[in-house]
This record gives C-alpha cells, structure tokens and sequence, in this order.
C-alpha cells in the first residue's frame, strides 16, 4: 500500500513513523514532512492548502491512502476533496470537522443531545459580550469561535482578562475566526485528553492522555500548542472513561449520523474531570499534538489497517493492543515561543539518542545536508516509555540533555501531576 501523510509536525512524524513500521506499507510519502519525516518516508514539497496539488501529486504516484494530520486541513475539507477523486482518505468530512472548526457547532450539538458541558452564551459583538461578562464575573472563559492555532481560548480570572480577550477577538487578533465568541461558565477540575476511532457508526477507544499547555514550568506562562504529555491518564477512573463514552462521545457520534455527517476519523474529546463527571471542554477532529507521539509509542497494534478501517466505515470487530507501559514527551522549543523566536540554530546529538525506548520525534526541524537545523517554534518531541510516568519521565528528560542546543528550552516538570501522585 502507497500512502500519503498531510502535515509537518511531531504528530505527523509520530503517524508516519509509526505507519513505516506497517507490513501492508509499500511506500510512505509525508507532505511536506521535516527534518525527522525525511528518516522514515519521502518528503514532498507540496503546499498542502492547494488540495488540487496534493491530490495530482497522489494521482500520479498511485497513492492508495492519504492520512490528513493538520487542523486546517480538515476544516478546509481535504478529506472531502481526495474522496471525491476516488483516494481513500483518513480525514473527516468538512461537515462533521465543524467540532473543531466551530465552538458554537459544538456547543449546539451538546444542546441538542443533552451532552454534559459548560454552560455558554455566543456572541457577534463586542458590546454584547462585554455587557455578558459584567454581569456573569469572573472566572469566566472566552472562546473564539472559529480555529484560532490553539491560542483562541482565554481561561479569564479577572472581569479585566475576560474584557482584554474579548476587545483582541473583536480586534481581529484571530481574523475571521474571531468574528465571534463563545463565552462559558469556568469548569473547575482536571483536563484530560480522550481518543477514539469512529468510522461513521462503530466507536473505537484508543486510549487518554494529559498535556500540558503553558510555556513554563508549574503550568504557568503564556498559552502553547503543548509543552508535553504523557499517556495513559490514570487521573481519568473506568467510571469517568464510561461516562465520557456514553454520555458525550457516543451522543456525539449518533448524533451527527442522524444528521447526515458521519463522522469518520480520530474524535479528540477534551473533558474536564468535575465533581459531577466528566464534561467537555472542546472537540478537536484530529489526532493530538504532543499527544500522539505518546500514544504511538505505546501503541502495539499495526496503525495503518486501524486507519484504513476508519476509513473504511469497518471498524467493528477491529481492536488495538497497547504496550504495558506509560510514555512521557518533552517538547523542546526554540526559546522566545510562543512569541517571536529565531530559526536557523544547528541541533546536535539527535540522531544517536533513539532506542526501544526513547524516540525523538521532530516537529520544527529541517535537515542540511547532514546538519539537523531548528525551523519551528517546537522543534523536537523527546518521547519515552517506562512502568510509570515517574520512570518514563526520567528517561526522556535524559534524552532532553543529550541534545546539544542551547537556541532551545523544555519544561522541567511534564507530567508533574501524576508523578506525584505515584510518589
Ligand atoms: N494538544 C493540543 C492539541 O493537539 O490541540
């Protein structure tokens, strides 16, 4: 089988590493791909906005299967466009990818089947979402409503930090995407990240993961596309993993079949863990990033018949094994992200560092002939697995200090919280 992997991140590197492992694969081609990609596939230079290209691109080299990685991908309807020229494609339809590209999309959807999540009031003006935020207080989280690269949503402490995101979304801070807001209730309790396979109609649990959003360590700093994560969570119990099954993802999935819009692909369900059980906090319709660099280094099972089977609509009776074991990964970063940061600086030492247990995934990385050269805000996934998140933090922590690059910074602390608690 000839595949086709869309994007350019560590996710895509953990599916196209991951994918390359398969006995079905042929060829493996990653566009554009990066500096780590290039090691287990062929790097295309195509600009992946232009579905016309990729699509041509797929044509004439026979491509069999093409996985959609990105966000912005999936909103723009890739998928959609490489069905209707007759490749089979790992990528929900524009329609049902409206989980993640529109928040009032969502959060209708929760209304209308009763699926447990923040209360919420939308609105197309400044004026009426400052009056609303007055009168509700603080905390208070404000939502563009439209795909903002993960930096649309302010979790407001103050009336005075709910105010400033409002004026920014309104000022076109996130261009169209902020043409409106979604305003919800504070949830208190702790977040975590569920995964599940749904080819339209049969619903596939991969697994949880926790991840860490802020710059800094202690989960303070500015927000980020993720720092770090590790994976399974045992903070989320099989009581909460039931619920969030049958009371949000499972709705959710019927409940855009009887729309019309199947989904078909990864549904990424971000829930709070609350004294009333799980809520979601937010869809996404695609992998996680860093999620899946953790969940592909302890996956078992070959991913690529998995994929196919999404696709397929032929989930049912398809299951997935996982190593008994925990990973951790720890994003080094170009320092000065997420504000304005250099690209350019050599990284040292990567390439010897992989083993059965530690893999350096790349996400901002190009490759000069044999110089590894940072091209991103996060640049490496230092990614381990060990019989706790304590022992498999140790390890990637060791590979983070191996690497000889001194443009770049990592968190301390990933995975901090369960740490503790194995303590
Ligand atoms: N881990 C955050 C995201 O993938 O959006």
């Amino acid at each position: 089988m000839r595949v086709l992997v869309i994007g350019s991140g560590g996710r895509e590197h953990a599916l196209a590493w991951k994918i390359a492992q398969s006995p079905l694969l042929t060829k493996l081609y990653c566009a554009p791909g990066n500096g780590g990609t290039a090691n287990v596939a062929e790097n295309v230079a195509l600009d992946i906005i232009d579905h016309a290209a990729v699509i041509a691109f797929a044509k004439s080299q026979n491509v069999d299967f093409v996985v959609v990685g990105p966000d912005a991908q999936v909103v723009a309807g890739l998928g959609d466009d490489v069905r209707t020229a007759g490749i089979t494609c790992f990528c929900p339809s524009k329609a049902a990818g409206q989980l993640e590209g529109s928040k009032s999309f969502t959060k209708a959807l929760c209304d209308e089947f009763d699926i447990p999540t923040a209360a919420y009031a939308r609105f197309e003006d400044e004026a009426s979402a400052l009056a609303y935020i007055y009168t509700q207080g603080a905390p208070i989280v404000i939502k563009a409503d439209g795909l903002a690269a993960g930096k649309g949503v302010t979790v407001a402490m103050s009336v005075e930090e709910a105010e400033e995101a409002i004026i920014d979304c309104f000022s076109g801070a996130f261009g169209e995407s902020g043409t409106a807001v979604v305003i919800e209730d504070f949830m208190e309790g702790e977040e975590v990240s569920l995964f599940v396979l749904c080819d339209g109609e049969t619903l596939l649990p991969l697994t949880t993961a926790q991840d860490h959003k802020r710059a800094h360590d202690g989960d303070t700093g500015p927000n980020t596309g993720g720092m770090g994560a590790y994976s399974p969570a045992p903070v989320m119990s099989e009581e909460d993993f039931h619920f969030a099954m049958t009371r949000i993802v499972e709705p959710t999935a019927k409940g855009l079949a009887k729309r019309g819009t199947p989904y078909q692909g990864v549904l990424y369900a971000g829930l709070m863990l609350t004294d009333e059980g799980p809520k979601l906090v937010e869809y996404n319709a695609r992998f996680g990033d860093p999620e899946t660099q953790v969940m592909m280094m302890r996956m078992d099972s070959d991913l690529l018949p998995l994929l196919l089977a999404t696709a397929k609509g032929a989930l049912k009776g398809q299951h997935i094994v996982w190593k008994d074991a925990y990973a951790l990964t720890v994003i080094m970063a170009a320092k000065g992200y997420p504000g304005s940061y250099e690209k350019g600086s050599e990284i040292r030492g990567v390439d010897r560092l992989d083993t059965d247990d530690l893999t350096v995934f790349h996400a901002g990385t190009k490759r000069e002939g044999e110089r590894l050269i940072a091209n991103g805000g996060r640049v490496l996934n230092v990614t381990a697995l060990g019989s706790s998140v304590k022992e498999a933090q140790g390890r990637a922590y060791q590979g983070v200090h191996a690497i000889d690059w001194p443009e770049g910074f990592a968190r301390s602390d990933i995975g901090w919280r369960q740490a503790a608690r194995e303590a």
